[in-house]
C-alpha cells in the first residue's frame, strides 16, 4: 500500500506528514507527531480512550483514517488549553474523577465538549452523554460530579 502525505492543523499548529494509507489517526498523532496524550485502549471503538476532536466534533481516533483528516483541524488532549478545559481539570481533580488516568485523556476531551455546549445535563443525561467514554478505576460518580459542575462553573462564568 502506497503511503500518502497529510497536511492537517494539530492543537493549532499546522503538521504534514508521510505515512502509509491504512495509518489511523491514533497512529499518526502517537507514532508520528509524538502526541502520546491520546491513549489507545481497545483500537476497536469501544473504549474512547482515544477521543479527540476532529473539525469541532469528538470522535475515536483509533477508527478514524489518517488519511481522511487531509486539511482537517484535529484537538488533542494536549491542546485543550481554554478556561473550560481549566475548569475541567480542577473539578475532575477536586471531585476524584480520576485515578489511574489511562481514561482521563478521552474523557475529557468528551468532557470539553460538553462543557463548551453550555447546556445543564441532569445526572442521566450526563451518564449517557459519557458512555462511549469507559473507566475501569472511578465507578464513574467522581466523572460525572466533576463534569457536570464544569458545566455549571462555565455557565456562571458567563452569566
Ligand atoms: S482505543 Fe479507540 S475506542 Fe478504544
Ligand atoms: S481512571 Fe483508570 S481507567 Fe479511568
Amino acid at each position: 500500500m502506497p503511503d500518502v502525505t497529510i497536511r492537517l492543523t494539530v492543537n493549532g499548529r499546522p503538521r504534514t506528514a508521510t505515512v502509509p494509507a491504512r495509518t489511523s489517526l491514533a497512529d499518526l498523532l502517537r507514532d508520528h507527531l509524538h502526541l502520546t496524550g491520546t491513549h489507545l485502549g481497545c483500537e476497536q471503538g469501544v473504549c474512547g480512550a482515544c477521543t479527540v476532536r476532529l473539525d469541532e466534533l469528538p470522535v475515536r481516533a483509533c477508527l478514524t483514517l489518517a488519511a481522511a483528516c487531509d486539511g482537517s483541524e484535529v484537538v488533542t488532549v494536549e491542546g485543550l488549553d481554554d478556561p473550560d478545559a481549566d475548569r475541567l481539570r480542577a473539578c475532575f481533580s477536586r471531585e476524584g474523577g480520576l485515578q489511574c488516568g489511562f481514561c482521563t485523556p478521552g474523557m475529557l476531551v468528551s468532557a470539553h465538549d460538553l462543557v463548551r455546549r453550555r447546556t445543564v445535563l441532569d445526572r442521566d443525561e450526563l451518564c449517557l452523554a459519557l458512555a462511549g467514554n469507559v473507566c475501569r478505576c472511578t465507578g464513574y460518580l467522581g466523572i460525572v460530579r466533576a463534569v457536570g459542575a464544569a458545566i455549571a462553573e462555565g455557565i456562571e462564568a458567563e452569566a
